[in-house]
């Protein structure tokens, strides 16, 4: 299987993991061999109850003894989109009351881009360096990551990028500026929070202008951060809410979300503003309302936040340098790329799923599903401080 894989199915990582995948369940990842794997990443920040919910797995089995595709989007009525739309409303501020549905989160930053252009009738994007937003040519084109996106030029033009987190730099938004656009926690980069009332000042700037902000909760979004959004800790409301990956529930999702008088703007002048075969789809919505109803009436979120407190507690040891992010949304900082290499597949013998950041090489991935118990949580966590003494004893060995 193996070489099939690598045979048929193209990859873009030189070296994929390659395990493969027998089922999974709650916090753990089963391979061929039964071989248990405690899943600190969720699929990266994507499995928010974990693998196989029952209430997510009953949602989408009941939805398939319904009906599955049956139109593009938008038009008929399918009770699990309007129902989604309606609860992701009802758990936002009034100004963000209307929802578009789409397959990804790419996409759904690609709607957001397009929508804050009609809007506006301006054409610059102003997005931060070491952003990242999606793969398709618009969220790439606002990707801050030059190395990444250099082959594929020419992207869209007009987009300049501020540093996150500098204030001096917020100046370049003028009223050519179409919308800003920023991750409300960053995650590639490292998961770099904003300092200093920073999104306020970004906010403020925007209305002074005339821009519109934008902004990116792919990842924090659904619970991750200890509240529903990560826009919340920071008193900050975008004019347009993208996010995607958590709300699915395991399942391929994006949305971006205003009002309905930013919305509508995209039925006319042209109409069909944005069109998709199968955002919205029933099967996928069922499972994501399934998993919005479960994070906003649980005490999940909540205890994300004592999560995040217990992974501070025993994650400490030398060669991990810091621990950044919020919630179950957090990167340790190794002193080296070689070290979290090695802590990162070490674990993987050890039965713990760890991952890479996208910009940052020394940064470690801890993003598990928000259902992750405190025994578990203790138990991934001596796996890491077990790895890394090895890791240091083999160093000191090889520098005598
Ligand atoms: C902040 C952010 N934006 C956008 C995306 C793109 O989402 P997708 O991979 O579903 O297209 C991601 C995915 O990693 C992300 O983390």
């Amino acid at each position: 299987m193996a070489i099939d894989f690598l045979k048929y199915q193209a990859q873009t990582s030189p070296h994929p993991l390659a395990m493969k995948v027998s089922h999974a369940k709650g916090s753990y990842i089963y391979d061929e061999d039964n071989k248990a794997y405690l899943d600190f990443v969720a699929g990266v920040s994507a499995c928010t109850l974990g693998h196989s919910h029952p209430k997510v797995v009953t949602a989408i089995k009941n939805q398939l003894d319904q009906y599955m595709h049956v139109m593009v989007y938008g038009e008929y009525i399918q009770e699990p989109a309007v129902e989604l739309a309606k609860l992701l409303a009802k758990n936002l501020p009034n100004s963000l009351e209307k929802t578009y549905l789409t397959n990804s989160g790419t996409e759904a930053i690609e709607g957001a881009l397009k929508l804050a252009k009609r809007a506006t009738g301006r054409s610059q994007i102003i997005s931060a360096k070491n952003a990242y937003h999606g793969n398709t040519m618009g969220a790439m084109s606002v990707m801050g990551f030059e190395e990444r996106k250099r082959a594929f030029r020419p992207l869209i033009p007009n987009v300049d990028f501020i540093t996150f987190n500098n204030e001096d730099e917020l100046i370049n938004i003028t009223k050519k500026t179409a919308c800003v656009i920023l991750e409300t926690i960053q995650g590639g980069a490292g998961f770099i929070e904003p300092k200093n009332h920073y999104l306020e000042k970004v906010r403020k700037r925007c209305d002074k202008v005339g821009a519109l902000l934008i902004l990116d909760e792919i990842q924090p979004g659904i619970g991750r951060t200890g509240k529903l959004f990560g826009f919340e800790h920071y008193n900050c409301v975008p004019d347009i809410l993208v996010t995607g990956k958590g709300l699915g529930g395991g399942m391929p999702i994006g949305a971006f979300t205003a009002s309905s008088k930013l919305m509508d703007l995209l039925k006319d002048n042209p109409k069909l503003g944005h069109i998709t075969t199968f955002g919205g789809h029933p099967v996928i919505a069922a499972a994501a309302l399934a998993t919005l109803k479960e994070v906003t009436k649980s005490d999940l979120m909540a205890r994300t936040l004592v999560k995040e407190q217990l992974i501070r507690e025993h994650l400490v040891h030398p060669l991990i340098l810091q621990i950044r992010g919020k919630g179950l949304m957090l990167a340790a900082i190794t002193p080296s790329a070689e070290i979290t290499n090695q802590l990162i597949l070490g674990c993987q013998e050890e039965g713990l799923i760890l991952f890479w950041l996208l910009f940052e090489p020394k940064a470690i991935r801890i993003t598990p599903p928000l259902t992750i118990s405190n025994e578990e949580i203790i138990k991934g966590c001596q796996i890491i401080l077990s790895v890394l003494d090895k890791i240091q004893d083999n160093h000191s060995q090889s520098n005598h």
